[in-house]
C-alpha cells in the first residue's frame, strides 16, 4: 500500500481516476495534481474511507491481542440492561429513565481471570438502525439475551437475523432462570427451531443459562465469551493513528458535543485531529465509564470524547489525521456527499402534481 497511486488506487476502489482526483484535492489542497503521484499512507487510507470502502493493511508492524467487542442484543424487557449493569457492578439500570435504555453505553470489563471485554449496550428501540448497519464492523460477538419464561419474541429473531447476515457469532443468555416460570428446555427447543444450532445439541452456538438478578452464572458466560473470542484470534496494530467508530453523540450543556466512541485499529489520544462523519475536531478530553479524565485510548476501547465541532451520528466512521485541516476537509465532503445522497433520493421519489384541468 505504501507505493500507490492515484490511478492504481482509482483501480482498486473502482472509481474514476478523475473523481478520485477530484477527492485528492479537496483534501490534500491544490488545483492540480500529477497521477503518477505517490499517496501517503494516510491519503490513502483517508480516500478509501471516502468512498466507503475498507482498508485491508498489509501490515509490516505488529499486530497484537485485543479484547472482543460484545454487543448485548435481545428483545425488549429480556434483561440486558440488568446483564450489563451486573456485569460492571454498577447500577444503571435503577437510575435509567422508567427502565428503558436511553443511549448506547459501552464500557470494559475486567473477566475473572484479567482479560478484558468491551461491552456495548444497545436500546431496544429502532432509532438504532444506522449502528446496525455497522454492526459487522463494530462488534465480534453478540450475546442474545433470552427470557427463559418469555422465550423467542420476534425481536429475538431479528437479532438472530442480524447477526447471521453480519456473520458474528451468538453466544445465548438465557435469562431469568430464578424464576419458577422459567422454561430453560422449551425456549431451547424454539431456539434451535429458528436456526440456533446450541451446542448442548452438537452446534456451535455456546449457551449458558443465567440470572442477571440474582447474578447466576455470569462468571460462566464471561468465560463463553472468552473462550468464542480465543478461537477468533482478534488482533490488530495498536501504534497508529486510530480509526473507529462512534457510538451515539449528544449535545450537553456547556460542554458542547459529547460523543462515545470505539477504537478498532491503533490508538486514539487527546489532542489528535479526527474527522468523524460529517464533524470533525480535536480531541480534548477522553473519559472513560467511570467519569475519569484518561490520556488514550487504544484497540476495543471505547470512552467519551470531548471536541467534535458538531455532532456526529451513530454508527459514523471516524478516523485521526495529522492535521485540524484535513479532519476538516475529510468531514465537508462527507457533508456535500450526504446532501448529494438525499437530493438525489428525493429527485427518484414519485411526485404527483396535480393540474387542474381547462
Ligand atoms: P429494554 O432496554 O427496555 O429493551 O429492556 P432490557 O432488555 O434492558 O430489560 P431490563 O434489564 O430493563 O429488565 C426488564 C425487567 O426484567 C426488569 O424489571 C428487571 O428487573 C427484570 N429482570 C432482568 N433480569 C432478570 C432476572 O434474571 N431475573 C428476574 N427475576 N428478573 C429479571
Ligand atoms: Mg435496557
Amino acid at each position: 500500500s505504501k507505493d500507490l497511486t492515484l490511478e492504481h488506487l482509482a483501480l482498486k476502489i473502482g472509481v474514476s481516476t478523475l473523481d478520485l482526483t477530484e477527492a485528492y484535492l479537496e483534501i490534500e489542497g491544490g488545483t492540480s495534481v500529477d497521477c503518477d503521484i505517490l499517496l501517503s499512507q494516510e491519503t490513502t487510507e483517508i480516500l478509501i474511507n471516502e468512498f466507503n470502502c475498507l482498508p485491508v493493511w498489509l501490515e509490516q508492524e505488529e499486530k497484537v491481542f485485543r479484547p472482543p467487542v460484545v454487543t448485548i442484543m435481545g428483545h425488549v424487557d429480556h434483561g440486558k440492561t440488568t446483564l450489563l449493569d451486573c456485569l460492571r457492578n454498577s447500577s444503571i439500570c435503577a437510575t435509567e429513565y422508567g427502565g428503558i435504555t436511553q443511549s448506547i453505553g459501552a464500557f470494559s470489563v475486567k473477566a475473572s481471570d484479567g482479560q478484558n471485554i468491551t461491552f456495548i449496550d444497545t436500546p431496544g428501540h429502532l432509532a438504532f438502525s444506522d449502528m446496525r448497519a455497522r454492526g459487522a464492523e463494530i462488534t465480534d460477538i453478540i450475546v442474545l439475551v433470552v427470557c427463559a419464561v418469555e422465550g423467542v419474541q420476534p425481536q429475538t429473531v431479528e437479532c438472530i437475523e442480524h447477526a447471521k447476515s453480519w456473520e458474528v457469532p451468538i453466544i445465548v443468555a438465557l435469562n431469568k432462570v430464578d424464576l419458577s416460570a422459567a422454561e430453560v428446555e422449551r425456549v431451547e427447543m424454539q431456539l434451535l427451531k429458528v436456526g440456533l444450532e446450541l451446542d448442548k445439541f452438537g452446534g456451535d452456538v455456546l449457551h449458558v443459562p443465567i440470572s442477571a438478578k440474582k447474578k447466576i452464572n455470569i462468571e460462566k458466560l464471561e468465560e463463553a465469551i472468552l473462550f468464542k473470542s480465543e478461537l477468533m484470534e482478534l488482533k490488530d496494530v495498536r501504534d497508529v493513528m486510530a480509526r473507529g467508530y462512534v457510538l451515539e453523540s449528544r449535545f450537553l450543556e456547556g460542554r458542547g458535543s459529547l460523543c462515545s466512541v470505539i477504537v478498532k485499529r491503533g490508538t486514539l489520544k487527546v489532542g489528535d485531529c479526527i474527522a468523524a462523519g460529517g464533524s470533525y475536531g480535536t480531541v480534548k478530553k477522553l473519559i472513560n465509564e467511570n467519569g475519569k479524565d484518561i490520556k488514550s485510548i487504544s484497540l476495543s476501547e471505547a470512552a467519551e470524547l470531548i471536541g467534535l465541532k458538531s455532532l456526529p451520528r451513530s454508527g459514523d466512521r471516524f478516523m485521526a489525521v495529522h492535521s485540524l485541516d484535513k479532519a476538516r476537509s475529510v468531514a465537508e465532503r462527507k457533508i456535500s456527499e450526504r446532501s448529494r445522497a438525499a437530493y438525489y433520493e428525493s429527485k427518484s421519489k414519485e411526485v404527483k402534481v396535480v393540474i387542474p384541468s381547462i
